[in-house]
């Protein structure tokens, strides 16, 4: 019966039984005595274990929320952190004329998430989005309902002749022994780590971003709450109007800057 799972200390269990029954919490409390037939049991065990092996609950389920939007997610893509909303707000304050058919890249776009998100805000954008895992961007073209121009590739070889109004991105930047990494064991290390200090594929984005930029245009990135300073610092050769934004945490998170 749903009730003895519900008095159970399993991790996330209301969770659990609803994705295996395809029913609301609401649900779930008002029919506690329903008997869970042999296949639901089944599913519902391997869950339960999944989950107790600390397989994130979006892996699970295979959707995560970001800003106003469900996406899919898969082990191929980072899940959604609502710190990166942090990235769409700010974009979207950027441009007063929201009829301007702008151009705008998602370098790095994992399941799609800034990239769709500002599409469909924005339906006049013109967004393009990059990865250079192919498995990443099957994910993100399944999520996405709009017009984005995807290609593979890494970093900027992925659209080699073109310049945007605006690149964002959210690069991996954690550092190759951050003991951080153990719980973020089941996420794709390809999205999360880049070299000793977290910097490597900031500093290749920072070095290329110019020839990328229209005339006055902006780059923002999303980076790790120490690696601030050091950011400004690569970024002042090529770029003004550098500016820093804390996430919801007070932590330091973004910067946006526009070219000289
Ligand atoms: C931190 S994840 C961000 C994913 C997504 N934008 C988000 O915010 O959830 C970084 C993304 O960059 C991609 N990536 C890593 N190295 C790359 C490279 N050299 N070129 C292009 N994309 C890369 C990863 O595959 C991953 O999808």
């Amino acid at each position: 019966m749903i009730r003895k799972y519900l008095t159970s200390q399993h991790k996330d269990i209301i969770q659990l039984l609803s994705l295996t029954l395809g029913k609301n919490n609401a649900w779930l409390f008002a029919n506690d005595n329903y008997q869970l037939n042999k296949d639901e049991i089944q599913k519902l065990n391997v869950l339960i274990k999944n989950r107790a092996n600390g397989v994130p609950f979006a892996y699970l389920s295979g959707a995560k929320g970001f800003y106003h939007l469900d996406f899919k997610v898969t082990t191929d893509t980072l899940i959604p952190r609502p710190e990166t909303e942090l990235l769409i707000d700010i974009a979207l304050n950027l441009f007063t004329d929201n009829k301007e058919p702008y151009n705008i890249l998602d370098l790095g776009t994992g399941s799609g998430i800034i990239a769709i998100t500002l599409a469909d805000k924005n339906p006049h954008w013109q967004v393009s989005a990059t990865d250079f895992s192919q498995y990443a961007l099957e994910v993100a073209k399944k999520n996405s309902t709009n017009d984005i121009n995807f290609q593979q590739g890494s970093w900027f070889d992925a659209v080699p002749k073109q310049r945007f109004d605006l690149i964002i991105s959210n690069p991996p930047y954690i550092k190759e022994n951050d003991p951080h990494l153990l719980k973020l064991k089941h996420e794709p290390i390809s999205a999360l780590v880049s070299g000793k200090d977290g910097l490597d594929d900031i500093r290749l984005i920072i070095k290329r971003a110019h020839q990328h930029i229209n005339k006055r245009g902006y780059l923002l990135l999303e980076h790790g709450y120490d690696q601030q300073e050091e950011i400004i610092s690569l970024l002042q050769e090529k770029f003004s109007y550098i500016k820093t934004f804390k996430d919801y945490n007070f932590k330091n998170r973004a910067i946006l800057s526009r070219l000289k």
